[in-house]
């Protein structure tokens, strides 16, 4: 089969594979018919996730109809149109039991190189690196589905691949950023990021009960979709972040602040932002956590700090002082999609959103590698992509 593999930094190829077979009775094979590329997956494109090999095929979100299953899986038969869940969970062990499946201790086979560098492992995910399983991922023609009978959700006739396709990760994500804040009538969210998490958080913010949402980011059409969920823009190279909320919030602060940027922000957005640029270009660091910073200086006394962007190691300067004397709550994850999934599909069906607004470009497999680069830069007004092999 057609499969986008990872050959390092800034090389991503599309090439013949072999096609993936049923290795356990819970298995499924999926027949891709659209998948996405991820902000996740630029940490990859850009070289900042370790433990990736050449050859490994990328891709966490992915849909497709089943053409195979295992003799175990009750759930699934030949012909079902799913969507498959970015995280691998078992369904069964103390994680998955109270609905963290992305705290699955079972899904990741090399979970011990993920307790020394992080204590504990989180589950397997697919097409994410040796230390998350090494498991195939699904920008593919198709795509094995390990615990297939607890993972992929069956998607009712009527409903669109575009429609239900970011079930598998963006929209839970954006959605549980926002979940996080525990919004209250009256609130106003601040959210940094308007790329495709960012607007999921925004849409989610409002149908969770926000009366404000604050978005900032620097791309223009970025800043342009998000006013049109609603939102009050801020661009970071334009205006001072802090300054500007603290103005539009009477000087208090955002009830609660979302950090759907990550390890990757703009290096020119700040002096501590190039700073930590030069530490991690020196090996001095891991990560380059501005956005989390200025979050924590912008959220109000008692608010959420709500992190969803990914981070991979060690954190320097974040203010811990302005956290714990201020009384900030933080709640972060990779997230549970299981655990969102069934809800989230009846808020599509029943109008409540759409989450395909955010798409902006459509490809093929073969397409995918040059897509790649136009998503990560940003170009031809590009905020998501989707693939259908
Ligand atoms: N927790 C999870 O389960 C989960 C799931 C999916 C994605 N993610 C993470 O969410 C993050 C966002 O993903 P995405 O797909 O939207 O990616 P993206 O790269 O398209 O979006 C990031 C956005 O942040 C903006 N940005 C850069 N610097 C900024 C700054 N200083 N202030 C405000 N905005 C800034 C960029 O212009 C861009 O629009 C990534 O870190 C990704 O890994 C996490
Ligand atoms: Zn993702
Ligand atoms: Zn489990």
């Amino acid at each position: 089969m057609k499969a986008l593999t990872w050959y390092g930094k800034g090389d991503i190829r599309c090439e013949s594979v072999p096609d993936p077979k049923i290795e356990h009775g819970r298995d499924a094979i999926i027949k891709v018919t659209a998948c996405a590329i991820c902000g996740s997956d630029l940490h990859l494109f850009d070289g900042v996730m370790p433990s990736m090999q050449h050859g490994d095929v990328l891709g966490h979100e992915t849909m497709g109809e089943v053409v195979d299953v295992g003799s175990d899986n009750k759930t699934l038969k030949v012909g079902d149109r799913v969507v498959v869940p970015f995280t691998i969970s078992c369904g069964e062990c103390f994680f998955c039991q109270r609905g963290y499946f992305s705290g699955c201790e079972r899904s990741n086979p090399n979970k011990k190189a993920a307790e020394k560098l992080w204590g504990h492992s989180p589950a397997g995910l697919f097409g994410y690196s040796h230390l998350l399983g090494g498991f195939a991922g699904g920008q593919a023609e198709y795509l094995r589905v390990p615990f297939a009978d607890v993972g992929p959700i069956k998607i009712p006739n009527g409903l669109t691949d575009e429609q239900v396709l970011f079930l598998s990760d963006i929209f839970p994500t954006g959605y549980m950023a926002a979940d996080f804040c525990n919004i209250q009538p009256g609130d106003t969210i601040a959210v940094w990021g308007c790329g495709p998490v960012g607007q999921m958080a925004i849409k989610s913010a409002f149908l969770l009960g926000a009366e404000r949402v604050i978005a900032i980011d620097t791309v223009p059409e970025r800043l342009a979709l998000a006013r049109t969920s609603g939102a009050i823009t801020i661009d970071f190279m334009d205006e001072d972040v802090y300054e500007r909320i603290q103005e539009l919030t009477n000087e208090r602060g955002a009830d609660a602040c979302i950090d759907a940027v990550g390890t990757e922000p703009e290096t020119k957005a700040s002096f501590d932002s190039m700073v930590d640029r030069v530490k991690v270009a020196l090996f001095m660091g891991t990560d380059r956590p501005h956005v989390l910073r200025q979050a924590i200086n912008c959220c109000r006394n008692f608010g959420t700090v709500s992190i969803v962007g990914v981070y991979g190691g060690l954190l320097d300067n974040v203010p811990m002082g302005s956290a714990i004397n201020r009384g900030l709550t933080f709640r972060m994850a990779q997230t549970p999609v299981q655990a969102y999934m069934p809800k989230l599909l009846e808020r599509i069906e029943k109008g409540e959103i759409d989450p395909s607004f955010v798409i902006t470009h459509r490809a093929t497999l073969e397409e995918g590698p040059e897509l790649y680069k136009t998503f990560r830069d940003k170009h031809d007004g590009c905020i998501k992509v989707v693939i259908k092999p």
